[in-house]
């Protein structure tokens, strides 16, 4: 008994991984999607009775965007692997998830949700389409349109008025982050607009992707060596507030899926060529630090100080999933990418452990070792590493000529679909609580937070000590940013 334990605690120091991976072999890379498929899957229980589909349990720490993501992740696994069993559960929430305007604004998420949650739901959709994944019942959303809905959604919400433009990171007026505008959400706006121009070949929505392009690469956001900070708090009288400065894997990853989508519906332009081998170029060398060889993907702001929020903790798996796209699109980056995809995925499978039939995966791909955290974060970047090998086997998505799903460019802004009801439900919010807005300040203020913000913005910005970079309709040129 002594010498067993001995020999399983041994056995647990000489970690041997439970997920082989062969990233040269197209069999050995669908066989160890099938099991952190499965271990993703295996949080969701949105298909069984009495639960909601296409919600992750609470659990404490809910995300609803991160469900859409997850579901996103399910189209893509179909696609890379042929494997449908999940196509059922998927399609069931993408459809449920819509909400009754069939623009996933449901009501149950208003107090959470922002442009970038939302923008999740519609890549998965959009996903769908792109793929010719299975499609709903005609008397259903369907899920072109479901793009085009939050595309013209998040049109409408485009903001002159402040900053010079770009969307808001919130659409609720009583969220945190709606005197904010983030990278993730004006770079997944961004990255909708070019695949439904890749997808529709309708001209509006290219212009829109180079309108957004052109506003995020004139701001603050984007330095001039194309790292992409994540985001620029404002007032109602400057947008001068100091700089979330850090830089995560999505927000790049946003843009270069985007900007590959362009280049190729461009037929390969110099404009989008230079764009995407800048952010790319920045990409290697941020998230691909060499300390660790140069080519293992880190989510370096928080993995080495063990600090990942619920969040954070699937991050790099967009990025992955997003360097797949521009190898695809933009063929003269697969000598660079698929080295990055290859050598992470590898690192990826070499922290999973557990039972075969059960595989758990640590957060760390440069360590050698499991580092034991658990989260289906932690099982979607493995999943979203290793399936984007297969990238260079599958067919390129489809458009508007050999596509299936239906569309509706008036979508969400009335049109075919009921009209949304969110303008109602914030006249409604805004009567039913008429305190809301002095609770929220004074409950946030009690925190020390953001409604301190609220209450003093301008001293607080004054005190961040942050350059004025931003003065009547333009950016300054030359303060740090390109054009
Ligand atoms: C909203 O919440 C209610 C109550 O939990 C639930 O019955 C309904 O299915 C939810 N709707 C969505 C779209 O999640
Ligand atoms: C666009 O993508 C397709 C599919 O991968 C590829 O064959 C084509 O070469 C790309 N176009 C350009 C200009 O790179
Ligand atoms: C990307 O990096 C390469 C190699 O350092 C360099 O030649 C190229 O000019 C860079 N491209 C952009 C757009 O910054
Ligand atoms: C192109 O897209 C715009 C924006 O959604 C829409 O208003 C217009 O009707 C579309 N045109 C066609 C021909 O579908």
């Amino acid at each position: 008994m002594k010498l067993l334990r001995a020999l399983l605690v041994v056995q647990s120091l000489h970690h041997v991984s439970a997920l082989t991976l062969d990233v040269g072999s197209t069999a050995s890379i669908k066989k160890a999607a099938k099991a952190l498929a499965d271990s993703a899957m295996r949080y969701y229980d949105g298909d069984k009775p009495g639960s909601t589909p296409g919600l992750l349990p609470a659990a404490g720490e809910f995300n609803w965007w991160e469900a859409g993501a997850l579901f996103g992740q399910m189209v893509e696994y179909w696609y890379y692997t042929g494997d449908s069993t999940y196509n059922d559960m998927t399609k069931q929430a993408l459809v449920f998830q819509a909400g009754p305007s069939a623009n996933y604004e449901p009501e149950n998420q208003t107090r959470t949700e922002g442009n970038d949650d939302q923008a999740f739901w519609a890549f998965a959709a959009m996903s769908a389409a792109e793929f010719n994944f299975p499609n709903p019942d005609p008397k259903e959303p369907q899920y072109l349109a479901l793009a085009q809905a939050v595309f013209n959604r998040q049109a409408s919400r485009w903001d002159d008025k402040h900053c010079g433009g770009g969307l808001r990171w919130q659409f609720n007026p009583l969220n945190n982050g709606w005197m904010e505008k983030n990278a993730i959400s004006n770079g997944c706006f961004f990255q909708l607009a070019a695949r439904l121009a890749r997808y529709t070949k309708n001209a509006t929505y290219a212009q829109w992707a180079d309108k957004t392009y052109n506003w995020i690469a004139h701001s603050p956001l984007m330095s001039p060596q194309y790292d992409i900070y994540d985001n620029i708090p404002f007032t109602e009288t400057g947008c001068d507030g100091p700089i979330g400065q850090i830089q995560w894997t999505y927000n790049v990853g946003s843009l270069i899926a985007g900007a590959a989508y362009m280049y190729n519906h461009t037929n390969g332009s110099p404009a989008w060529k230079e764009r995407l081998s800048g952010l790319l170029n920045s990409t290697g060398r941020v998230f691909f630090p060499q300390q660790y060889g140069g080519q293992i993907l880190v989510e370096y702001a928080c993995e080495p100080r063990e600090n990942c929020n619920k969040d954070q903790r699937s991050f790099k798996g967009y990025l992955a999933r997003w360097l797949a796209v521009a190898a695809q699109m933009a063929p003269y980056t697969r000598d660079r990418i698929m080295p990055w995809l290859q050598k992470s995925a590898q690192a990826a499978a070499n922290v999973c452990t557990g039972d075969p039939s059960n595989v758990v995966c640590g957060r760390k791909w440069y360590e050698a070792k499991d580092d034991g955290t658990r989260d289906i974060g932690n099982q979607m970047t493995a999943l979203s590493i290793v399936q984007s090998n297969l990238i260079l086997n599958v067919r390129p998505p489809s458009d508007v000529h050999s596509g299936s799903s239906t569309g509706d460019p008036g979508a969400g802004n009335g049109g075919l679909t009921k009209p949304t009801d969110w303008e109602a439900t914030r006249v409604m919010m805004k009567a039913d609580k008429a305190g809301a807005w002095i609770l929220t300040v004074f409950l946030l203020a009690a925190a020390g937070g953001w409604g301190w913000f609220l209450v003093s913005e301008g001293d607080e910005f004054e005190k961040g000590g942050f350059a004025r970079q931003y003065e009547g309709s333009r950016w300054h040129v030359g303060v740090g940013h390109r054009y």
